[in-house]
């Protein structure tokens, strides 16, 4: 059975993007075939983000104006592909076509994996409207929250069967125990949503997804990933803060 899951949030630079990668990652690593739709159009950095930008060249916008096959758009390596999102938001598409894409990745792929724009442009109604479960990110501070918050009452409006699951990014325990962010508890309280998983803040971050390469496998960040991606696939596995 595939899944397929919509990483939204309010703000932009949450992580939506730096967890699609990761998820990306932890999914591969457990023998899955993952599929990543960059659906943030105009913005998109999955491309670089999964070591895929040198071989850009079609998106999926192409594909559903007929300007290339699909198999052009698709880029591959091993169990990890990656359908590039449209450079300019006036590009024409149809989004019924979209949906039909979408479904054809996931009898073909066992995990799809949505990125979403910040906020509720169309971007966001393709990745909500083609997932099984919504992802929203927060930081663990007040802005992000309430902008997180937004998400999930826009997405329970709009979609009200899609589960919406809250992941919480860049936890930085010290700046917790100062005060400086919000505990935990605090963030799930601000955002409204039961909680899927914490990834820690790390500098490896930036020094390997930001640079298209996948995080060391014994980075909590890793493991922190790893635990998502499993709780995603059913499995009951005990949350751990890291
Ligand atoms: N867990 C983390 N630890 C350290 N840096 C992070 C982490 N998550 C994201 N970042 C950094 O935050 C920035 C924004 O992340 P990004 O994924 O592009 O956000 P979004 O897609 O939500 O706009 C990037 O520079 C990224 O490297
Ligand atoms: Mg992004």
């Amino acid at each position: 059975m595939s899944l397929s899951v919509a990483l939204v949030s309010g703000k932009g630079g949450a992580g939506k993007s730096t967890a699609s990668a990761g998820l990306a990652h932890a999914f591969v690593s457990m023998g899955k075939r993952v599929i990543a739709v960059d659906c943030d159009i105009g913005l998109r950095s999955l491309d670089l983000l999964l070591g895929f930008s040198r071989d850009l060249v079609f998106t999926w916008g192409d594909v559903l104006r007929n300007c290339c096959k699909f198999s052009q758009a698709l880029l591959t390596r091993g169990n990890l592909s990656l359908l590039a999102a449209p450079l300019f938001p006036t590009e024409a598409f149809d989004t019924v076509v979209f949906e039909l894409l979408m479904r054809r990745l996931r009898e073909e792929w066992d995990v799809v994996l949505l990125d979403a724009p910040a906020g509720f442009p169309t971007g966001f109604s393709l990745a909500a409207g083609a997932a099984d479960t919504a992802l929203v990110l927060s930081q663990p501070e007040a802005v992000s929250a309430r902008a997180a918050a937004s998400c999930v009452r826009e997405l329970h409006g709009a979609y009200p069967e899609l589960p919406a699951r809250l992941l919480v990014n860049r936890l930085y325990k010290r700046r917790v125990q100062g005060g400086v962010f919000l505990n935990i508890d605090e963030t799930i309280d601000a955002v409204g949503a039961q909680l899927i998983g914490v990834i820690p803040e790390e500098p490896v971050v930036a020094d390997t997804i930001s640079r298209g390469q996948p995080l060391p496998d014994d980075a909590p960040a890793a493991q922190a990933f790893l635990r998502v991606a499993q709780r995603l696939l059913g499995e009951n596995i005990l949350l751990k803060v890291d």
